[in-house]
């Protein structure tokens, strides 16, 4: 199976401020495809274009994703050029990336938001979201702007949480 390789912290890319797509073509469904199946082989819920190496305002997700599924219940949604137009309300809630392995942490995020986007055909869309949905459209969104959660952490545990991932990447694999 065609999949990408997803960039891991420290990779540079990782940050990338993504452009905005303006043309929806063949190729972006393609690219669309390809990252839904790079997320589900990967037992994620969500990843955007920046992780994959791509330069684009895009990402996939489907929160209600898990490995034992059946196939036909998932549901992937393609999110492009996404912008808040309301939040409001506070979560706090725990996250984890695919770019960014074994570590999970807590992250304080909007509690209620309102997107709007564009989906694969170009046409204007808004999503009205709240909880673990809303946390994983703010995680992604933030890829597109090169930032990731573990940005969020304070100073101090932020620099030993890198400090130990990149340890752990640069320890060769057994
Ligand atoms: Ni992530």
């Amino acid at each position: 199976m065609d999949l990408y390789k997803i960039l891991t912290f420290p990779d540079p890319f990782l940050k990338t401020v993504a452009k905005p797509v303006t043309e929806f073509n063949d190729e972006l469904r393609e690219i669309s495809e390809k990252m839904i199946r790079t997320m589900y082989e990967s037992n994620g819920i969500g990843l955007a274009a920046v992780q994959v190496g791509i330069d684009k305002r895009l990402f996939v997700m489907d929160v209600h994703f898990n490995k034992e599924m059946p196939e036909e219940e998932r549901n992937p949604e393609v999110i492009i050029n996404p912008e808040f137009v309301e939040k409001s309300d506070e979560q706090i809630a725990d996250e984890g990336c695919l770019s960014v392995p074994e570590f999970r942490s807590e992250v304080k995020r909007y509690g209620r938001i309102k997107l709007r986007y564009r989906n694969l055909e170009g046409e204007e869309m808004e999503k009205d979201a709240e909880g673990y949905l809303a946390v994983c459209i703010q995680h992604e969104t933030d890829h597109l702007n090169g930032k990731l959660f573990i940005d969020y952490l304070p100073p101090l545990q932020r620099s030993m949480v890198k400090k130990r991932l990149k340890k752990l990447k640069s320890t060769p694999a057994p």
